[in-house]
């Protein structure tokens, strides 16, 4: 595998190639983004992965300075599975000059959900991704459904922007209890990691609820809220969506997908559930 740090580099490494499968990832790798680069072998060649923890992407007072960088462990596990191009530039190198130009997410998207506990974040989202698609020029392009909401806005982004590049999404793979894999799982104390699956526990909870034939979604997901605050945590969201437009369900909405963010001490943590009722 070829590790390459600069913009040149990349575009050389990747000159005439039609057929890329990518996988942007901010490092710090674990199982699950190993999944995802299996998952580009099965739809491109070569593979690229970039490794990139992006500035714009964290508010003032988020993680952006503790975020793990940890490339040469993540080059060891890109290599094993099988990816051919690792691209992990400096923050100089994808912003050479202050991003004056970013991409406006509606305010639907923008201010819902994650969005409405990170302004910015998902600005900051759309706009690196664009940038490393137009460096990339995927064919395919491979995120997590961990995600959720982020994996939405890329798919929105491709569509309005009319880019030719397919946007896959790869299961979110657990840990034995049932802990969604992330990277910022590495912040918790022993204790609060114990603790962590609680909030899948809770999402699926609400999920067999719902396929039990409830359609109370609010007193469902204040009830998950519920048992989440008196357990320690300090929750931003429970709710329940469509899975396809994540707008609030229509009662008779057979795809939906329950999400939740919580905090654990100084660690937020999100997940979801996805489920078709037919
Ligand atoms: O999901 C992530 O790791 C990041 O948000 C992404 C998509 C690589 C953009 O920085």
């Amino acid at each position: 595998m070829k590790l390459i740090h600069t913009v040149t580099d990349l575009r050389a490494a990747l000159a005439g190639a039609r057929d890329t499968a990518f996988v942007p990832t901010m490092g710090n790798l674990h199982a699950g983004h190993v999944s995802l680069v299996e998952m580009a072998r099965e739809h491109g060649h070569p593979v690229v992965a970039s490794l990139f923890v992006n500035p714009l992407q964290f508010g003032a007072g988020e993680d952006f300075e503790r975020y793990p960088r940890t490339l040469d462990a993540d080059c060891e596990k890109l290599a094993a599975a099988g990816c051919d191009l690792a691209f992990a530039p400096s923050v100089a190198e994808i912003y050479p000059a202050p991003q004056t130009f970013t991409i406006r997410v509606p305010d639907s998207l923008a201010n819902d959900l994650c969005g409405a506990f990170r302004p910015g974040h998902f600005e900051g989202v759309a706009t690196v991704v664009l940038k490393l698609f137009n460096l990339v020029q995927p064919r395919v392009a491979v995120f997590g459904k961990k995600d959720y909401q982020q994996l939405h806005v890329i798919r929105h982004l491709a569509r309005q922007f009319n880019l030719p590049i397919g946007i896959l999404g790869g299961e979110t793979l657990r840990e034995a209890d049932g802990l969604a894999m992330s990277s910022r799982n590495g912040y918790l104390t022993p204790v609060e990691r114990a603790q962590a699956p609680q909030l899948h526990r809770e999402l699926a909870a609400l999920d067999a609820a719902l396929q039990a034939g409830d359609k109370d979604y609010d007193a469902l997901a204040a009830r998950a809220r519920r048992h989440l605050n008196m357990a320690g945590w300090r929750v931003d969201y429970i709710a329940v969506r469509d899975a396809a437009t994540l707008a609030t369900p229509a009662i008779d909405s057979t795809r939906l997908v329950v999400l939740g963010a919580a905090w654990l001490g100084s660690t937020r943590l999100i997940d979801n559930v996805q489920f078709d009722l037919n």
